[in-house]
């Protein structure tokens, strides 16, 4: 593949690419149109083994599992079937683990062969985990095919499943071989869902990139679902500003948790609404909630909050929460990342800075009642 610098007219399809290093070795990410069908390519100079097992759920098998397990054969590997579960985060559960983890034995993959994760980010997190588990972990490729996938949930290693007691309770760190990221695939994403994970977005923007959140404030990626160039020009600058924060910190003991930046609050809107919003519409009502909040304490300037605010609300997502604010507390109360009386808090200071603060759940429920408020100029 070819490095984002070296991209020339005299290669036209070449992939942005975005080196991840972690503590057992380098991955890369590719991104750009057509990157599906370069899979092939792409998977057998990160894997030493000759077959291979497609995970995906049905929506995205029906549309894309066929072009991968091509692309996959044509480099030389043995296709050893398709291993498919119903669409949805009802899904990522222990059972679907199971029945995964047997698929893969039934076919009698080996631990040099591949497992190739192809869809959003709950196919990512299972495929991965199954990957994690089989034989003690065997190599898994990442193809994410959600503007969430691509974004967040396919860099940085983590999988997992939902157990009863809550989300993502049971996993590992398990890094993919490789990610291979197709912009063309972000075209059949329903519209509403695509709009939801451009949440993720900008709170990359806002955690790193300045003028990339001007950039959407002027023109949001929702008007930009087919502008193929742009798009992988935003998701490999995403991919590069996760990878910086998770290089940093690949097994989430400090820098990890700015990306939780918008999540504290935002985690206790998904909560409350009962899943009637998406969760990067509640990452963006909580981003806007904290950083009103910390306008008034003084913590951030009143033109970072303004810079925010329009870029959330030029994507058409929440830029607060009609909630009661006593209800969003006693969602925040149990919230898991809450160690002793407290909340690490991320808190934006200007945009491309932020900080993690401190905070006891009496202030946070301050914080929440006047992060409540409307946009203002
Ligand atoms: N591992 C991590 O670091 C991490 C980070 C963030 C989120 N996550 C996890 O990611 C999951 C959410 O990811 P998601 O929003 O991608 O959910 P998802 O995988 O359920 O995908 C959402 C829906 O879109 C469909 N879809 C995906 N790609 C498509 C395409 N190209 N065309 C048409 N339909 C397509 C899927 O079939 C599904 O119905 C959650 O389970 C969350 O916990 C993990
Ligand atoms: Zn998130």
């Amino acid at each position: 593949m070819t490095q984002t610098s070296d991209k020339s007219e005299k290669n036209p399809d070449a992939l942005e690419t975005v080196p991840v290093r972690t503590s057992t070795g380098v991955y890369e990410v590719h991104v750009g149109p057509g990157a599906l069908g370069r899979l092939g390519e792409v998977a057998r100079g990160a894997c030493a083994g000759s077959r291979c097992c497609v995970i995906s759920d049905e929506t995205v098998a029906a549309l894309y599992a066929d072009v991968a397990e091509a692309s996959l054969a044509e480099a030389g590997f043995e296709v050893a079937g398709r291993l498919t579960f119903p669409a949805g985060e009802a899904s990522k559960n222990l059972a679907t683990l199971s029945e995964l983890l047997e698929g893969l034995a039934a076919r009698e993959l080996c631990r040099d062969d591949l497992v190739v994760a192809l869809g959003g980010g709950v196919t990512g997190d299972i495929a991965g985990l199954a990957a994690a588990l089989y034989l003690r972990g065997c190599a898994v490729v990442q193809v994410p095919t959600s503007l969430l996938a691509m974004v967040d949930s396919s860099v940085g290693g983590k999988t997992a499943v939902d157990l009863a007691a809550g989300k993502n309770l049971a996993g590992a760190f398990w890094r993919p071989a490789a990610v291979v990221a197709d912009v063309r695939c972000l075209a059949t994403v329903p519209p509403e869902l695509f709009r939801d994970s451009c949440g993720e977005v900008v709170k990359h923007a806002v955690l790193a990139d300045p003028s990339l959140l001007d950039e959407l404030a002027a023109r949001p990626l929702t008007q930009s679902r087919l502008d193929e160039g742009r798009l992988t020009r935003v998701v490999a600058r995403n991919v590069q500003i996760k990878r910086d924060v998770v290089e940093a910190d690949e097994r989430e003991r400090g820098l990890r948790q700015t990306l939780n930046l918008g999540h504290t609050i935002g985690h206790a809107i998904e909560s409350a609404s009962e899943l009637s919003l998406g969760h990067g519409s509640c990452v963006a009502a909580g981003l806007c909630m904290v950083a009103r909040a910390s306008e008034a304490r003084g913590w951030c300037s009143a033109d970072a909050r303004r810079r925010i605010e329009r870029c959330v609300a030029a994507h058409g997502l929440p830029t607060t929460s009609d909630l009661p604010a006593e209800t969003l507390v006693r969602y925040l109360a149990h919230d898991k990342k809450r160690h002793g009386d407290g909340v690490n808090l991320v808190v934006p200071e200007d945009i491309g800075r932020v900080t993690v603060r401190r905070v006891s759940l009496d202030e946070l429920a301050r914080i929440v009642e006047d992060g409540r408020g409307e946009v203002r100029p």
